[in-house]
């Protein structure tokens, strides 16, 4: 399980999360809050990618400050912009990447697999840049499966995609039998989730189920609106 215990953080003198303290046991578990609230950076710390500057984040007691390696293997990221996670020429490349090592003739079982489950295998040998918006993105998800992680860490994985391909990676995330942490603002991905945190100023100000979790949400966000003097979500019928 994973286990963040009083963990704070701050880039460049500004603190960005504060005192956060979760067991991360659900399965299936939402992450909201404004731009910039520290949703990313909080996502970061649970597989090493950010080491907090003071408190530990553990994986079954392993701390990721000392333990980098094995738990970014056994902790899995999917980026909002999958553009940015292709690395290699070509679509079964790219997923073959992630597993050079295993042995022949398993790795390319493995890939092909992959591939298929992801609505990729006629694409194997295309390039993988020339793909559409929402096949990079199930490119970037199969080249993280594909090593086959516990833990699925997902920032914004369907902010830049259609409809259609948004669903069609929700179903895929809803489908895995990993645990998946899925950070977003789009609140109705979020139906059905065992567990949903809000995230405000770098804080933990809400955990519990997506409905209510999504209204705590709204609520604070029409509370910074009035605060800024601004008209209200619904213009005057708001007022
Ligand atoms: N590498 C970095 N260096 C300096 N500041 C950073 C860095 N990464 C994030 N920040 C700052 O930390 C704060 C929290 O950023 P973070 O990306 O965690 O927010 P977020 O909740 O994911 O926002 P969004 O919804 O826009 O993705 C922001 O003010 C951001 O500018
Ligand atoms: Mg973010």
């Amino acid at each position: 399980m994973l286990q963040l215990r009083n963990v704070t953080h701050a880039y460049d003198g500004r603190t960005v999360l504060r005192d956060v303290t979760l067991d991360l046991a659900e399965h299936r578990i939402g992450l909201i809050g404004a731009n910039g609230s520290g949703k990313s950076t909080l996502a970061r710390t649970l597989n090493g990618l950010v080491v907090p500057d003071s408190g530990s984040v553990l994986l079954d007691g392993l701390d990721t400050r000392r333990h980098a390696k094995e738990i970014r293997r056994r902790v899995g990221f999917v980026f909002s912009d999958a553009a940015t996670q292709i690395l290699m020429p070509t679509v079964a490349e790219d997923v073959a990447l992630g597993i050079r090592g295993a042995r022949g003739g398993d790795a390319e079982r493995r890939v092909e697999e992959i591939l298929r489950r992801h609505g990729l295998a006629d694409h194997r040998d295309h390039p993988a840049h020339l793909l559409s918006g929402g096949q990079k993105q199930m490119l970037a998800l199969a080249s993280v499966l594909v090593t086959e992680p516990e833990i699925l860490v997902c920032d914004e994985p369907t902010t830049l995609l259609d409809l259609h391909n948004t669903k069609v990676v929700e179903r895929t995330l809803r489908a895995l039998p990993q645990q998946v942490v899925l950070l977003t603002h789009q609140l109705d991905t979020l139906a059905g989730f065992d567990r949903v945190l809000v995230m405000d100023g770098g804080r933990i100000v809400f955990d519990g189920a997506p409905e209510p979790a999504a209204a705590h949400y709204i609520a604070l966000m029409e509370r910074r609106a009035a605060e800024a003097g601004e008209p209200a979500a619904g213009g005057e019928a708001g007022r």
